[in-house]
């Protein structure tokens, strides 16, 4: 268990956000976020957060992404460290920081909340090249434009758009529509994704993964990050055997693995400060490439 790798090219990035924003690039990020000013100040924020906590206990996806109350609350709950640690690993894996340097277009799979919209955003910030992110999710979190509208006026960024895409990925009538739209993107990520989708249904989700294998073209990337804990174990076939979701991704067929983590850490820089309490991050991390 560790940390990812500095390579030499993310220092350079830090080095140039320094040169352009002149503050540090975690403080940028967070001055995005308060734009929901509305949500910090909301007098049942407490109560509402331990709602969403004690569902994500029980495992009961479905009522947390299904509910427009509570839906704002854990987007602001959960995008500021996911989008901290989400701009960590695009600045400092080389493939995914060349990916965004060169430009192209990336699909954002169970991406309402914004996370990765504001931590891929705040990786490329110092780069030119046109990026368009397509957020797809079965959930209308509501606060996706006002993200993007605050990205846009902190880092400028008009090489950037983002078109958001509401759907179910476990509904089969639509495997066909998706694959079209798997096809047509270079990097497509699953952030704490595939685990609900697995614990729904195991069917969805070998539905799922054997599309975006068939689907994707040549050359392109497919980015997991999910649960190191116990959240990411699942018990396969008759056996009482149990897996974590990694192992089961390793073994399919057609991708080659570029980069791999079981298990680190992002930890938030102790000096920054923010109205909510920050949370470090334990994950895993596989990115893929399609063969
Ligand atoms: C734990 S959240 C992760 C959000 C974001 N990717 C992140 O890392 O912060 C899971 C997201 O996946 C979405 N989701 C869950 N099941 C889905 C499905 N079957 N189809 C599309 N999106 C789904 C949820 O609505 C939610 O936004």
């Amino acid at each position: 268990m560790g940390f990812l790798p500095e390579p030499l090219e993310a220092q350079e990035l830090n080095a140039r956000h320094a040169d352009k924003f002149k503050k540090s690039p975690e403080r940028v990020l967070l001055d995005v976020i308060l734009v929901f000013k509305d949500v910090f100040s909301d007098p049942q924020l407490k109560e509402k957060r331990k709602q969403i906590k004690q569902l994500f206990i029980k495992r009961d996806f479905k009522s947390i992404f299904t509910d427009p109350i509570l839906l704002p609350i854990y987007a602001v709950e959960y995008l500021p460290g996911r989008a901290l640690c989400y701009r960590d690993i695009f600045v400092k894996i080389n493939e995914l920081c060349n990916f965004l340097e060169k430009g192209g277009d990336i699909m954002v799979l169970g991406g309402g909340n914004g996370a990765e919209v504001l931590g891929i955003s705040a990786a490329m910030c110092t780069f030119e090249q046109p990026v368009k992110l397509t957020v797809q999710d079965l959930s209308n979190y509501g606060t996706l434009d006002t993200l993007v509208g605050s990205i846009h006026q902190t880092y400028g960024l008009e090489n950037l758009s983002v078109e958001s895409l509401i759907g179910d990925l476990m509904d089969e009538s639509k495997v066909l529509e998706y694959s079209k739209i798997f096809k047509q993107h270079g990097l497509i990520t699953a952030m704490f994704l595939l685990n609900e989708i697995l614990t729904q249904s195991k069917k969805s989700f070998v539905l799922l993964i054997t599309n975006l294998v068939k689907s994707m073209k040549k050359g392109s990337m497919l980015l997991v990050v999910d649960s190191a804990g116990s959240f990411s174990e699942f018990e396969v076939g008759a056996s009482d055997k149990s897996y974590m979701l990694f192992k089961l991704l390793d073994a399919i067929q057609g991708f080659k693995c570029l980069a791999s983590f079981d298990s680190v850490w992002y930890r938030y820089p102790k000096e920054v400060e923010f109205p909510l309490q920050l949370s470090n991050m334990r994950f895993f991390l596989r990115l893929y490439q399609k063969i």
